[in-house]
């Protein structure tokens, strides 16, 4: 038994440090020469700033993430549940660069009508992996 229990813990930590060093994979894509320095204030403002659109509605990084991300949200379009985005209660956050990727494209030209800088996604980043 106590074979197993040891075994449990090493594999609990593995996947700790495996998130970890994801984010840190994550600021370091979007920065590969090191000369930016991303900051969680700066994120928040981007996060929570709203634009217009065509018709003149309100969009912002909340419209369908919600204002509380350790809360699911909903998708303005299509209506759909989306899950918390806060890595505390949603491990699986931040962890798949492609699946990053997509979406700082898809929703950055929804939400600001262009896609986001690196400056801006590691602030967006930065921010988001302090909830
Ligand atoms: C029109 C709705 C919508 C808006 C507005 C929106 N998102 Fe999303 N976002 C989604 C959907 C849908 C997903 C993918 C489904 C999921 O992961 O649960 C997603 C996923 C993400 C992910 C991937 C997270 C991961 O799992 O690794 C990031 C990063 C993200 N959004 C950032 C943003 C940012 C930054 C903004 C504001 C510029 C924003 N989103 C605005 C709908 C939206």
């Amino acid at each position: 038994m106590k074979k197993y229990i040891g075994l449990i813990v090493i594999i609990g930590l593995g996947c700790v440090s495996y998130a970890q060093a994801n984010m840190d994979d994550l600021y370091k894509y979007y920065n590969p020469q090191g000369e930016l320095t991303f900051g969680a204030e700066r994120g928040k403002t981007l996060w929570h700033k709203k634009h217009l659109d065509k018709k003149g509605k309100e969009r912002a990084c909340t419209t369908c993430h919600g204002e509380d991300l350790r809360k699911s949200g909903k998708h303005a379009k299509t209506g759909k549940v989306i899950d918390p985005l806060a890595a505390s209660v949603n491990k699986e956050r931040f962890t798949d660069l492609k699946k990053v990727k997509k979406w700082f494209k898809r929703n950055c030209k929804w939400v600001l009508g262009r896609e986001c800088t690196d400056q801006e996604k590691g602030d967006i980043l930065k921010y988001l992996s302090q909830l």
